[in-house]
């Protein structure tokens, strides 16, 4: 099994929670990959939050990016004002490969992402629009300066549900 971590960081969190999955998976034996979306500039606080909130696009730099080798997908991003991060959208409009990709879903927060919130509903939206097949598997984490606060023990259920796809 290929796995492929697609996920924004602006500060880290959401990094190392990308890469600590990637250590659980490759301890049970899969392959992975991490793909970090790149900013063509990293927006400020406000910009940030804007964006997010009116839905706006931001350009990233890793555009075209082939998924097709992937057996399954892992999509994260920060909370952006109760909202995900734009640049998960703009990565996907144009990344290829991607349609039918089973694919999962997690969100890093200053707070405990709700389940149900608007972040992961946002990101739902973004990627059913290009076509990737959803898992209901969620993880949602919060954290501070590179840290797991909250979440961290559903952290192997979330890897296992990838595994048995
Ligand atoms: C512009 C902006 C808005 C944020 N809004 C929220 C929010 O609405 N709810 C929340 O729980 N955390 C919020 N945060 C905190 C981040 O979601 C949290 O620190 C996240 O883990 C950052 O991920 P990163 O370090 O990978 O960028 C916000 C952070 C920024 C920069």
């Amino acid at each position: 099994m290929t796995v492929g971590i697609v996920y924004y960081s602006r500060t880290g969190n959401t990094r190392a929670a990308a890469q600590i999955l990637a250590e659980k998976l490759k301890k049970k034996q899969a392959a992975v990959d991490l793909i970090e979306i790149e900013a063509v500039k990293r927006p400020g606080f406000f910009t940030a939050g804007r964006a997010a909130m009116k839905q706006l696009e931001l350009p990233v730099k890793n555009t075209d990016v082939d998924l097709g080798k992937y057996s399954s997908l892992i999509v994260g991003s920060p909370t952006w004002g109760g909202c995900c991060s734009p640049f998960v959208k703009t990565f996907f409009s144009s990344a290829k490969n991607i349609k039918g990709k089973k694919t999962a879903l997690f969100i890093t927060g200053g707070g405990i992402p709700d389940p149900q919130g608007k972040p992961r509903e946002m990101m739902q939206q973004s990627l059913t629009n290009v076509g990737v097949n959803l898992s209901d598997s969620f993880l949602g984490l919060q954290m501070k300066k590179g840290s797991i606060v909250v979440g961290e023990q559903h952290i192997d259920g979330f890897v296992q549900s990838i595994l048995e796809k």
